[in-house]
């Protein structure tokens, strides 16, 4: 069973007002995205753990920390104890996937692993029982607010088709250039977890941005063409 989510990323809100910008979003939203960023593995700086720490005592929502560091076997699993209740790795940035997925639920969270545009996912396939969440990139990741790249998407359909196969209960996340114009395709293809930052909260009313995001995305994902072995 397949259910749209809708993860609007901190990436795009007032950073000088986080708790406020989660609040805004706390009663449409599934879970909120937090982009951690090294100026390592990819260009940009964002925050890291203490600001993540910190959130989480205001945060209402669950937090899905996307780590786009260099180094995530040193520093996922910390994440984790922190309590963010979602911590992705990147598979080009992690040696030891197996033992840091792991040990990012072994500290109770779930463990996500995430793949750039230009990374193919069939290596993955394996890896699958050992995640409870698979992204895939729709842009290469640094910075908001980039167009969404097409090229994804015969990709995101064969995620969807590995993670049919695998036959758990793995979400298929989505994260760059989604918007009203794009996540209809994204599901389509086969992807359940939207991750939205310009488009919300670039938004008038990002909280009226998540309602419109999820019904674009539910009524695109009940497409006849949207089959991928799914229900
Ligand atoms: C970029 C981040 C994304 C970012 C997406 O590397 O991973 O989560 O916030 O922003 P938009 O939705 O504006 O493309
Ligand atoms: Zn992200």
């Amino acid at each position: 069973m397949m259910t749209t989510q809708i993860f609007p990323s901190l990436l795009a809100a007032d950073f000088a007002r986080l708790a406020d910008e989660a609040a805004v979003v706390a009663d449409v939203a599934d879970w909120l995205h937090v982009d951690v960023m090294d100026a390592h593995f990819v260009p940009n700086l964002t925050i890291g753990l203490p600001v993540v720490s910190a959130l989480l005592k205001y945060a209402t929502l669950p937090l899905d920390c996307h780590l786009m560091i260099s180094d995530p076997d040193r520093w996922a699993p910390d994440y984790a104890r922190a309590g963010a209740q979602n911590v992705t790795i990147h598979a080009e940035a992690a040696t030891a996937p197996v033992r840091t997925l792991r040990s990012i639920r072994a500290a109770g969270a779930r463990a996500g692993l995430a793949i750039n545009p230009a990374t193919p996912v069939e290596p993955y396939g394996d890896l699958l029982p050992e995640i409870d969440m698979l992204l895939v990139m729709t842009i290469e990741p640094g910075f908001g607010g980039q167009p969404f790249l097409d090229v994804t998407l015969p990709k995101i359909a064969r995620a969807r088709e590995l993670i049919a196969r695998h036959g758990g209960e793995v979400w298929l996340q989505v994260d760059g250039g989604v918007s009203e114009e794009t996540i209809g395709r994204c599901a389509e293809a086969g992807a359940d977890v939207f991750v939205a930052g310009t488009a919300v909260f670039g938004a008038q009313d990002p909280a009226a941005a998540v309602r419109h995001l999820r019904s674009t995305a539910d009524a695109a994902s009940r497409l006849p063409s949207a089959g991928h072995g799914r229900q």
